[in-house]
């Protein structure tokens, strides 16, 4: 069980100066830490608490936290060079040249530093090239914080599918031009395409909504987007700033068989140093003003910085040069294998999740084929669950359908302690008379 007392302290000073204390809005959840120290698969707060991590910052640690060899190759790489603000550098065409070796939809690649700069330019440049406004995303797919976008991520049941804004202050002409989907649903895209002739630019999917856990894709559903696509002019983007290299480098595109236009790409691409990118067919991505005639504005200073740049070729060269996918692959199913054990065993009523180094076990009965299946989860439940393994050191982010990620660092001694950490949380709720509520009917607008 850990203590807290240093944590406590030093988050009240941060509250002090920084609204929340926290610099993402999703990093507040209980209990309240403060991190100094992080190495491998583990982290450390201020207190000395340690933990297996298996929140990863949301996703980018593919290889472990701190890795020599990343690390290393970011600290050579800066007594010699940082950012010039002109022209191009070593690292960039040598970055831009693994990218579009590896994802089959890339042609052409530039950087950005975060995932939701890279959806920006993507849903701009999809604009630009087909002249038409409107684009379409799913329910549960979050791709950023902008306004064309930050809406209908995980919703009240009252709001899903209908006009679920996060944000006070967003433009209601970009947010209302942002048309929802339900994933999973050809037909649902196919009618709302009907409805709008001739005005959808982009259609924006992560090809596995990981931001609602793990919803993998029905046979035939990406296959259905690329043909809507297609048969209508529209831009298809696939956003995989989570599955791009963490489920294989030529992304989950390449696992599928299937080719968006353009697709976003972040977080594991360099072990969690800053850089994304968006990338794809040459025809859409010569429009951008990097191009002298481009007529679609891109830009930014920190753009192809060397810390992002080394990282990235550092952390993809490791995956080009060790079996890195087949082992947290192989952990992922054992991962996923045990906890269905262990929740058959205390008769839990659980849908363990998850693809290849992620998993996420939801607290409810049936499938999760979108966001509306997920409704059934017990979200108190799923708290309560991850507090007790955080109590035991194992961090599994303490919020409502979160997934949880392997990385290379884990080891199966790792694996074996998770699972008995979940037995032991189980069973403490269990006798605390604490069970998943039994999945009910769920009423959507
Ligand atoms: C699928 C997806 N797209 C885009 C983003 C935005 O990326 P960033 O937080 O780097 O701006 C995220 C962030 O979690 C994401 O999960």
């Amino acid at each position: 069980m850990i203590r807290n007392e240093k944590s406590a302290a030093l988050f009240a000073e941060a509250e002090a100066y920084a609204p929340g204390g926290v610099h993402t809005s999703i990093r507040s959840v209980e209990p309240r830490l403060v991190f100094d120290r992080a190495e491998g698969a583990r982290i450390w707060d201020v207190d000395g608490n340690e933990y297996l991590d298996y929140h990863a910052a949301f996703g980018p640690f593919i290889l472990g936290h701190v890795h020599p060899i990343v690390v290393q190759r970011v600290e050579d790489a800066l007594w010699e060079t940082d950012l010039y603000g002109v022209g191009a550098t070593t690292q960039e065409i040598e970055l831009a040249k693994k990218v579009v070796e590896h994802v089959p939809s890339i042609e052409q690649v530039l950087f950005t530093n975060a995932g939701s700069e890279a959806t920006f330019h993507a849903l701009r440049v999809a604009r630009a090239h087909t002249g038409r406004e409107k684009i379409i995303k799913f329910q549960g797919c979050y791709h950023g914080w902008h306004d064309a976008v930050l809406r209908n991520v995980i919703s009240a049941p009252d709001m899903v599918g209908q006009r679920d804004l996060l944000s006070a202050g967003m433009m209601a002409e970009t947010a209302d031009a942002t048309l929802v989907c339900t994933f999973n649903d050809a037909d649902d895209v196919a009618d709302t395409i009907a409805a709008h002739p001739g005005e959808i630019a982009a259609i924006i999917v992560e090809p596995i909504p990981h931001n609602i856990g793990c919803v993998r894709p029905q046979p035939g559903f990406l296959e259905a987007l690329r043909d809507l696509s297609h048969a209508h002019g529209i831009v298809l983007i696939f956003d995989e700033v989570i599955t791009g290299f963490r489920h294989g480098l030529g992304g989950y595109q390449q696992i599928a068989g299937v080719t968006p236009d353009i697709t976003t790409l972040g977080k594991a691409i360099a072990n969690g140093f800053p850089i994304a990118a968006i990338g794809g067919k040459r025809e859409i991505m010569q429009r951008f003003n990097t191009n002298p005639g481009g007529d679609t504005f891109f830009a930014g200073t920190y753009n192809g910085h060397a810390v992002g740049t080394a990282a990235a070729l550092a952390t993809i060269e490791i995956m080009e040069n060790q079996d890195v996918h087949a082992e947290i692959f192989r952990l992922g199913e054992r991962m996923r294998a045990g906890l269905s054990d262990v929740m058959a065993a205390a008769d839990i009523p659980a849908n363990v999740e998850g693809f290849g180094s992620v998993f996420v076990t939801y607290f409810m009965d049936g499938p999760a084929r979108n966001f509306t299946d997920l409704l059934h989860n017990d979200a108190d439940f799923f708290i309560r669950y991850r507090q007790e393994c955080v109590k035991r050191g194992v961090f599994k982010l303490p919020m409502n359908i979160k997934r949880n990620h392997i990385s290379f660092a884990h080891t199966d001694a790792d694996v074996d302690r998770t699972l008995q950490v979940a037995e032991d949380a189980i069973q403490t709720l269990v006798r605390q008379g604490v069970r998943p509520a039994p999945s009910q009917a769920v009423a959507v607008t």
